[in-house]
């Protein structure tokens, strides 16, 4: 898949995902063979009011890996603002989130917002276009449409992409479905259908397996899949759509001695490239993703968040998958 000149080798996305998909998170997954990351979404006013706990946030990939940073807002001076630090940094691509269902995005009239001002999101997008430069790519992630009776994701695709976005991003579910019900291929399907064929559609939602990704491109025609919570502490889910994708045999799920050499490596990569006082938060919430499944999996949180340090936390995760692997079975 191409996004402008950006070469996609394997057609499957990390979705952003606030507070998850972190350099240490994007690192791994890309390891493991995912075609692009994108940062979690960033405010934009948040960016243009020098707010360091949000610019800290917007990370270039490590070893020279293409990436793109994920901004929303909606006034011109703080998109293109954020937007130039995004091309500052190395980000090939600019995305805008029109998704954003939450409540206080949506009260600033932002994210899934916008989706009920198509004029404001096409201008949007044109500025940022313009800010970026022509190197630069441009994308709209955005939802069904607000509700089950306004479902105008054809449309305000087709404008997004008159305005200059180079790929889009639809997650199947509307503004009011919120992260309730099941997304739907068939509105995915229809937007497929309707933007040209030369800009790549990305279908967006509960795709948690290699067969949801093949049934999501033969029900879709899309593009590529962007996969946001089924890749928690699942790594291997993109090894194994990339090997799938190549004609290969799917290499499968990873032994519990894996998984755990997995797990250390994110928490080394969390402490490598993270400070501060939420650091043991981070490595707990790492430990509870790649524990989750096996036997004893809920103690072991439960014991984890009443630690203190990263290094108890680590030294308790160490003890727990010993146990699995010397006790010869993890099922739960
Ligand atoms: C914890 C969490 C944080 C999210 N943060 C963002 C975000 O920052 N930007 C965005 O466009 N979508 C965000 N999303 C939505 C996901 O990108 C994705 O559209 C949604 O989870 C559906 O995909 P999935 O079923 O593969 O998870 C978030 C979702 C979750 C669960």
């Amino acid at each position: 898949m191409r996004i402008g000149t950006i070469e996609v080798e394997t057609p499957v996305l990390l979705a952003p995902m606030a507070a998850v998909t972190d350099l240490p998170f994007r690192t791994i997954v890309e390891d493991f063979g995912v075609g692009l990351t994108i940062t979690e979404f960033l405010s934009a006013d948040a960016i243009q009011h020098g707010d360091n706990k949000t610019t800290d946030k917007m990370t270039a990939s490590l070893g020279g890996r293409k990436f793109g940073v994920q901004i929303f807002g909606r006034t011109d001076d703080a998109m293109i603002q954020a937007a130039k630090l995004a091309v500052s940094i190395g980000a090939s691509l600019v995305d805008i989130n029109m998704g954003c269902p939450a409540k206080r995005v949506v009260a600033g009239a932002c994210g899934s917002a916008l989706m009920r001002e198509p004029e404001l999101a096409q201008h949007l997008v044109r500025i940022v276009d313009e800010a970026v430069g022509p190197d630069i790519f441009v994308s709209v992630k955005h939802r069904a449409g607000w509700d089950s009776s306004d479902l105008n994701a054809p449309e305000f695709a087709c404008a997004m992409v008159e305005a200059g976005a180079k790929m889009i991003t639809v997650h199947g579910r509307t503004r009011k479905q919120g992260f309730t019900g099941s997304s739907s291929n068939e509105i995915i399907r229809r937007v497929r259908e309707e933007v040209p064929a030369h800009i790549p559609v990305v279908g967006n939602g509960d795709v948690t397996s290699v067969q949801g990704f093949l049934r999501m491109r033969e029900e879709t025609g899309c593009d590529a899949v962007m996969i946001g919570r089924g890749a928690l502490g699942n790594p291997w889910l993109f090894r194994s759509i990339k090997a799938v994708h190549e004609g290969k045999d799917d290499p499968g799920l990873p032994t519990v001695l894996e998984r755990y050499e997995v797990f250390r490596k994110h928490i080394s990569l969390i402490i490598e490239l993270k400070q501060g006082a939420k650091l043991v938060h981070e490595v707990r919430k790492a430990a509870a993703w790649y524990a989750k499944g096996y036997r004893g999996c809920n103690s072991l949180r439960q014991r984890i968040w009443k630690l203190e340090s990263a290094e108890q936390v680590l030294a308790e995760v160490s003890a727990y998958f010993e146990d699995l692997m010397s006790s010869g079975s993890a099922a739960a």
